[in-house]
């Protein structure tokens, strides 16, 4: 990504949420009546208003409410097809159980890469348009060597985090051969997909891969230099979080069933938990306990999981709406999660937060004070959204 060379001046800001309690009142470091300079992509200045430096472009707040670029660290943007029948079956009451992924695998494999890349492209700009400053995605619709190769490059189109997910089902051509596919996804398939990842990821519950498989998965990923990531503990209990806490993954997501351990575990590591509210939303699930792990000390992310089968949207304000209101964080807790969270969760130590040295990713709200993400639920409060000093749109 090209950061802006030059200097952007944020003027006039009412309210900032810094993410740094060092630097104003409360969890979130507020400051009040501030200007903002960035330049060269780096925050380089926050001061009183009235004061700035000079700079090449300024961007008007209007006494207006600005927030940390919105960090989506768990998405799955590479697919075509539509699964909306398998949605309104599911509102009429059939149950979710990962089946569907067998549908979007199939339409993968037959689309050409520029529709991928295009459809792809939209869901960025869609995610843009309602703060994501910094996107992460996935293959694992492809679940083949080419295929998964080829979604990787497609991915790498439109997110600056990548992560190989050739471990999201055993491929349907594979079917009662498990061990043969894990032997695919841990050579060849791994050899084709490395290069154009930072992360490996897998699907750890019944149906997908099982711990023994899960382990050699990630063992593999981190012998090849990837770091990890895990879907655990999403339908089910199962080992995916202690796993995941186990091999040092950045992060566990979903962590919807959870026992004591999984949290005891989550709360002595580096592993972050990363919760997916959409997708009980779409599936109509309990969702997860995210009172607990935040009183247990544990850092949680907020983050979209956008893909066609469990959670059709891109809108962290949706996502930070639904932690408010179904999952009990305070405002202040799910802006966090879902700005500095999410960071933490791809150990990103330049994004997330609003002090110098920070990358200048920054929201506009439309809005006195950021609670109004979860206040003013369906309503895209954005104003404007700037990226390393480049007001996006
Ligand atoms: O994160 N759990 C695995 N993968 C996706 C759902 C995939 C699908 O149904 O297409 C998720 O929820
Ligand atoms: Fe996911």
């Amino acid at each position: 990504m090209r950061p802006l060379v030059g200097s952007l001046l944020v003027r006039g800001i009412g309210v900032l949420v810094t993410n740094k309690p060092e630097l104003g009142s409360g969890p979130l470091g507020v400051m009040r009546d501030v200007d903002l300079v960035v330049e060269d992509g780096t925050v380089v200045w926050i001061g009183s208003a009235g004061s700035p430096p000079a700079a090449d472009e300024v961007l008007e707040a209007a006494g207006r409410c600005v927030v940390p670029g919105f960090v989506d660290s768990h998405t799955h943007l590479v697919f075509a097809g539509d699964r909306s029948e398998e949605f309104t079956a599911r509102m009429a009451g059939t149950r979710y159980n990962a089946g569907g992924i067998a549908a979007t695998v199939a339409a993968t494999r037959s689309a050409p890469s520029s529709l991928l890349t295009e459809t792809a492209a939209r869901l960025k700009r869609e995610a843009e348009t309602q703060g994501t400053t910094t996107l992460e995605t996935k293959s694992g619709y492809g679940l083949t060597v080419y295929d998964e190769s080829r979604c990787l490059e497609v991915a790498g189109t439109v997110a600056e985090e990548v992560t190989y997910l050739g471990a999201h089902v055993v491929a349907p051509e594979f079917r009662g051969r498990d061990e043969d596919y894990v032997a695919l996804v841990t050579g060849a398939m791994l050899d084709a997909c490395a290069p154009k990842a930072r992360w490996c990821d897998v699907f750890c519950e019944k149906g997908a891969f099982g711990p023994e498989a899960a382990r050699e998965i990630l063992q593999a990923g981190l012998d090849r230099g990837l770091g990890l990531r895990v879907h655990a503990n999403q339908l089910s209990h199962g080992a995916g979080v202690q796993l995941a806490v186990e091999m040092g993954a950045a992060s566990a997501d979903h962590c919807t069933h959870l026992d004591g351990a999984d949290v005891d575990a989550l709360a002595g590591s580096d592993t972050v938990a990363t919760l997916l509210p959409g997708a009980e939303f779409s599936t109509r699930s309990p969702y997860p306990d995210a009172r607990r792990l935040l009183d247990s000390g544990v850092t949680v992310a907020l983050a979209t999981d956008c893909n066609p089968g469990t959670s059709y949207t891109t809108s962290m304000p949706f996502v930070i709406a639904l932690a408010v209101r179904e999952m009990h964080m305070t405002p202040d807790e799910a802006l966090f999660a879902a700005t500095a969270g999410g960071a933490r969760a791809l150990r990103r130590d330049d994004l997330g937060v609003l002090a110098p040295g920070f990358r200048g990713d920054l929201v506009v709200l439309d809005a006195p004070s950021a609670a109004h993400l979860a206040y003013r639920p369906g309503v895209n409060l954005v104003a404007a959204v700037v990226r390393a000093g480049l007001l996006l749109g």
